[in-house]
């Protein structure tokens, strides 16, 4: 299951501008699998309207105490009863108070003191508000109370003015709700990983690449840290956005992928190598682009280093993990590959599966064998690569036969 599948959220909207962004809030859970019930308050309402949230969610809009159209009257009591989380998106100065002062006058601030789940707050309001020691205090008392606190975010404001208080991006939100559900299985854990391609200059506006998209390296970054992981991601040129928490340095060539790697590597417990790393590289790199001549050219090539091989030859390496794409005989060169790297396992996919597209078909290489998964989206699959990863490292008395 995907952390958001199935997933029942109060989303409670109150008054501010943000409240705007959390009709795309919305719209985003429900496309993730959430069931999502919005609660309106009269601010949220002069902002945005009821049917905007009934239309996107697809479920009745919550505003009143007094809601007739709950059969025992205690929407208060039965919305938050079977809720995974409620979220307040945006949670205003004025809400955030009541909260932590334990108010009851409204249907949002009955239904959070009668919760038996999760409360999410966002804030979001003027940096002078946000900054004002009276929100401080409250803010911190809302951590004491074991409430989880989303952003705010700094940047332009509604006002005009810029500074801390934005609310977090809807995307950013939905980011950190899946962390928030995510399995854990990785806290604690430092990932170093490798994406996308390299790109190998031969002069200032030539060079040797792939066609590595590097979706299915970002789609594994933001697994791990939804179960919990720190993560560092080296990647090649890629037209993909950072994933929400994930730590990324930019690299061109194989030697500059190497050194990001090992400067990156202290500390770390795992290391994944998704990147489609180019095995040569041009000899030399022309100062100025190489004029057309005519005449046929010949390109020397060397060897560019493994960087897996050398990360997972150190005396006391991290959890390694290898990708392998090839265009046949899967098992045997990926296994091969397990095996000669001396990596703890490895992911197989055919070329014509895995490159550039949105979906992939792997098979897991360990210790215990070979373990093929179904088809699916690169996102799917990288949440079960990292489920396999957190399986393998466990203590061995704890670790099933499919991981
Ligand atoms: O980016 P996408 O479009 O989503 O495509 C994903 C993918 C197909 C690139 C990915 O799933 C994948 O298979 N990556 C490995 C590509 C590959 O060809 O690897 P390889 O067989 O050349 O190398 C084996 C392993 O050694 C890989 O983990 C690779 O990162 C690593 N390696 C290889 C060469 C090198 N010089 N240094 C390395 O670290």
């Amino acid at each position: 299951m995907k952390s958001i599948q199935g997933r029942k959220i109060v989303l409670a909207v109150t008054g501010g501008v943000a409240a705007y962004k959390a009709a795309e809030l919305v719209r985003l859970l429900v496309k993730a699998g959430a069931n999502v019930h919005v609660v309106l308050t009269e601010g949220g309402a002069r902002f945005v309207t009821a049917v905007t949230f009934q239309a996107l969610s697809g479920n009745p809009v919550w505003s009143d105490l007094w809601d007739a159209r709950m059969a025992n009257n205690m929407a208060h009591i039965d919305l938050s009863r079977d809720a995974d989380a409620i979220l307040i998106a945006p949670a205003t100065a004025d809400v955030i108070a009541r909260l932590v002062h334990g108010l009851a006058d409204d249907l949002l601030t009955t239904l959070c003191l009668a919760r038996d789940c999760p409360l999410i707050v966002a804030p979001a309001m003027n940096r002078q508000m946000w900054e004002h020691p009276a929100t401080r205090r409250n803010v911190a008392l809302l951590h004491q109370d074991g409430v989880t606190v989303f952003g705010p975010d700094s940047g332009e404001q509604a006002c005009g003015e810029v500074g801390m208080g934005r609310m977090l991006e809807p995307e950013a939100l939905l980011a950190q709700l899946e962390t928030f559900f995510g399995s854990g299985r990785m806290r604690g854990r430092k990932v170093v990983m490798t994406a996308g391609p390299t790109f190998e200059a031969i002069d200032p506006v030539r060079g040797i690449t792939n066609t590595s998209s590097g979706k299915m390296g970002y789609a594994l970054a933001r697994a791990c840290v939804v179960a919990g992981a720190e993560v560092v991601l080296v990647s090649g040129p890629v037209a993909l956005p950072l994933p929400d928490g994930v730590r990324r340095v930019e690299v061109q060539s194989a030697l500059q992928m190497r050194e990001a790697v090992f400067e990156a590597l202290p500390g770390a417990d795992v290391f994944i190598g998704v990147a489609a790393v180019a095995d040569y590289r041009p000899a030399d790199q022309a100062e100025h682009k190489i004029k057309k001549s005519g005449e046929s050219m010949t390109l020397t090539l060397v060897p560019n280093p493994d960087i897996l091989a050398e990360v997972a030859g150190l005396p006391n390496p991290p959890f390694c993990v290898g990708f392998a794409a090839e265009s046949r005989d899967l098992d045997k060169y990926a296994e091969g590959k397990r095996q000669g790297k001396r990596l703890r396992l490895v992911v197989g996919n055919l070329v014509q599966h895995g490159l550039g597209g949105d979906d992939n078909q792997v098979v897991l290489y360990d210790d215990h064998g070979r373990h093929p998964l179904a088809p699916a989206s690169k996102v799917e699959l990288a949440a079960r690569i990292v489920d396999h990863i957190a399986s393998l490292m466990l203590p061995p008395s704890q670790i099933t036969q499919n991981g």
